[in-house]
């Protein structure tokens, strides 16, 4: 195959921040993905309609002229997040999600949720009510635990238990890193709840945060895992199950904040996302099954229009950037000066 079309994909998990790294990215994604679920761990977070509202208008106009992009804003939830501010989300026709940061456990997640169902229920009782989707950054905080049994710990103690209490809350486990969160997701009900995936946690594993040395820029939370959890989430995506869809989680850091003696969690994926998808089904022999996961599975489970316009991947190779400068600093990208086969042809 030498041309693949694809019905335009969204991203459904996207930091775009704000200021000049705003402008600096969101041409990047606005190039190849028709809409994208924004996060709100800005500083300072993205607690109320009133901020989204503001958040997705300083987005657009970040927007090169004439670029068609569709930011889906999401609110960051915290211990003190009133049901009415749900209520109001809703009635925004902006807001699309509400994001669980476990309190500690990422970047700018100092104000996130200490006591989930101490402090949330009533919250997580009117998302039910709205059909408001809760997106969950899935890894416990206690500094005991070990980093790399996060994620599994969290599904144990909060995920099953939350699904348990409120079997009709939409849920996304965003960027899932193991098989123990393959399987609970495939154990879910299909269209109640779902999981996004990035490229690196499909293409990469512990061994490449150590590759010749330290590897800042393949530092992400969840850090990467065994190669054992790599194979099983490539499986996963690429079986066709549509509980996983599309979600770079891409998260850029200016370069000095990565490559510094405590480095920011984070992976510059959003110009190169798409053909590492397109690298990532090609290699597992399933290129027919990559339509579904980057077009249709995210807007069927929002319930919301699947694109109607194109674009094409192209086989021929082109090197990524070593990095891109904006006003203050430098980016650099996944996979930076490597060779990908599939070009975007938007990028043409
Ligand atoms: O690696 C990450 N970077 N994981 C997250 O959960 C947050 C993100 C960021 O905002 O930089
Ligand atoms: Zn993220």
């Amino acid at each position: 195959m030498e041309e693949i079309s694809l019905v335009r994909p969204d991203d459904w998990h996207l930091h775009l921040r704000d200021g000049d790294v705003l402008e600096a990215v969101v041409s990047h994604s606005a190039e190849h993905f028709g809409r994208a679920i924004v996060m709100p761990n800005l500083k300072p977070p993205v607690t109320t309609t009133a901020a989204a509202v503001a958040y997705q208008n300083s987005i657009f106009k970040a927007l090169p002229k004439d670029t068609v992009f569709t930011p889906l804003m999401t609110l960051y939830l915290t211990d003190n997040t009133h049901p009415d501010e749900i209520k109001l989300a809703k009635r925004s026709g902006v807001i699309y999600a509400v994001k669980l940061y476990p309190a500690g456990a990422t970047t700018n997640s100092q104000d996130g949720v200490t006591d989930l169902f101490g402090k949330c229920l009533p919250v997580l009782e009117e998302m039910v009510e709205q059909n408001m989707p809760l997106l969950v950054h899935g890894e416990v905080t206690d500094p005991e635990v070990d980093i790399f049994d996060r994620e599994k710990i969290f599904i144990d103690t909060i995920l099953r238990p939350l699904i348990q209490k409120l079997p009709k809350l939409k849920v996304v486990m965003e960027h899932i890193t193991t098989q123990d969160a393959v399987r609970f997701i495939e154990s879910c009900e299909e269209g109640t709840v779902a999981a996004t995936v990035t490229p690196q946690h499909l293409l990469l594993n512990r061994n490449s945060l150590f590759q010749g040395g330290l590897q800042p820029h393949n530092y992400c939370l969840p850090v990467l895992k065994r190669e054992i959890h790599r194979q099983a989430i490539v499986s996963a995506v690429t079986s066709g199950n549509k509980r996983f869809f599309l979600g770079t989680d891409s998260a850029p850091h200016e370069r000095k904040r990565k490559e510094s003696s405590c480095g920011c969690a984070g992976i510059y994926s959003a110009p190169v996302a798409l053909s590492l998808y397109a690298k990532v089904f090609e290699e597992a022999d399933a290129l027919d099954k990559l339509e579904a996961f980057t077009s249709f599975n995210g807007p069927d489970f929002y319930g919301l229009p699947r694109n109607s316009s194109k674009i094409k991947l192209i086989r021929s190779p082109w090197k990524v950037p070593e990095s891109y400068t904006y006003a203050f600093g430098e980016l650099i990208p996944m996979f930076t000066g490597q060779t990908l086969e599939w070009l975007p042809s938007s990028s043409i």
